[in-house]
């Protein structure tokens, strides 16, 4: 039953790899797309140019697409890796980079931050990509590595101008969970303006594609799984590149989960089970939830805010001060905005419901 969704039940993977297949913890509860996905997927897995191996989550933050991605990795049995892509991706980005082996005696005159960046790429197996090899010898964000491997690249190649070096190629995680089979989350493609970069990603995503290195060609695992995840943006941001969109086999559309799901999860995560009292908080962000969206306003309020306020609730925080630090501050702080999410809930007998709950609370203390 566990492996009932293993795409390849007799791959053996390594220690590495194994490591890298989710987890479910505790408080995961499966939802109806998760099942719907790994069935479709598994369903699919051997036919041919019919296969599912795209995935687009698209929605609300926080309805849960990245733990979805997560799910996906256990349930079908393959590595989870993801990239958070960034406006100004390049292609090295999406490939990797090509980094020349300099000669000790040069190293030493190096800057040691470049020394130790150096040399932890040297010692590297190649099991992680560059950026993240940089990232733990800096211990710095995903970004910040990005940034300097690209100055030292820049560097490097300055410095052995007109000498003949040797060269080694560093992969980028995409092209990793591509040439191993891996399952690999696309975290919001969207933002990237360069249309060569969604053009290198995009035929990364053919079915039966190939990805053009300096040093070689590497073709597709038959096990590499693909899973875009993007919010879903109201108020004039750029929607996902159409042929992307257009590689994509299946849709999922996430949008706050319904309330017995709210419900299920929040208790999970808190350990708070009182269903009267989640059920009221439920109602407020859900109704919080579709009045910014009806008048425009840019926040939302949605599964995180409801974990962060039934936290403060179960701490013994009063109710009504805490919707307004953990739900409708992060909405919006602007007046205007604020009378109008106050109004509603007045009118729909929420504020009310909020008092007794509030006075039960204190009884029962
Ligand atoms: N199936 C689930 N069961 C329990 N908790 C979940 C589930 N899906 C998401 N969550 C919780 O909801 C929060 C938001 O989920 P996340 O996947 O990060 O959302 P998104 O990627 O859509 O912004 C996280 O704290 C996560 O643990
Ligand atoms: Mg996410």
């Amino acid at each position: 039953m566990e492996q009932e969704y293993y795409v390849s039940p007799a791959r053996k993977l390594t220690d590495a790899e194994q490591q890298l297949v989710w987890n479910k913890p505790q408080s995961h509860k499966t939802s109806a797309e998760e099942q719907r996905i790994s069935k479709e997927i598994k369903r699919n897995w051997n036919r041919g140019e019919m296969k599912i191996a795209n995935i687009l989550l698209e929605g609300d933050a926080g309805s849960g697409k990245t733990q979805l991605a997560k799910a996906l990795s256990y349930n079908l049995g393959l590595p989870y890796t993801k990239v958070t892509c960034f406006a100004d991706m390049d292609k090295s980005d999406v490939i990797g980079a090509i980094l020349p082996i300099i000669p000790t005696e040069q190293l030493e005159k190096m800057e040691s931050e470049e020394q130790t960046v150096l040399q932890a790429l040297y010692e590297s197996d190649g099991f992680h990509s560059a950026t993240e090899i940089v990232m733990q010898a800096l211990a710095v964000s995903r970004e910040h590595a990005t940034h300097k491997l690209k100055q030292l690249m820049k560097k490097v190649e300055q410095n052995t101008e007109g000498e003949s070096v040797e060269y080694r190629f560093y992969p980028s995680e995409i092209v990793r969970a591509y040439q191993n089979g891996y399952l690999l989350e696309i975290q919001e493609p969207t933002v990237i303006r360069d249309a060569a970069v969604l053009m290198a990603l995009n035929s990364a995503l053919e079915l039966d594609g190939s990805i053009n290195l300096p040093t070689e060609i590497v073709r597709r695992h038959p096990d590499f799984v693909a899973v875009i995840t993007t919010n879903r943006n109201y108020a004039g941001t750029r929607p996902l590149n159409e042929s992307l969109r257009d590689r994509v086999q299946h849709t999922e559309k996430m949008d706050l989960p319904a309330k017995e799901v709210m419900l299920e999860r929040a208790a999970a995560k808190t350990g708070f089970d009182d269903l009267e009292v989640l059920g009221v908080l439920a109602d407020v962000i859900i109704l919080l939830d579709e009045t910014a969206r009806a008048n425009a306003i840019k926040g939302v309020a949605g599964m995180r805010s409801f974990f962060y306020w039934v936290d403060a609730v179960a701490g013994g925080a009063s109710a009504q001060e805490s919707l307004y630090h953990k739900v409708i501050y992060k909405i919006t702080t602007d007046p205007e905005e604020i009378k109008i999410l106050e109004d509603v809930l007045k009118s729909r007998g929420l504020q009310e419901s909020l008092n007794e709950l509030e006075a039960n609370l204190k009884k029962k203390v």
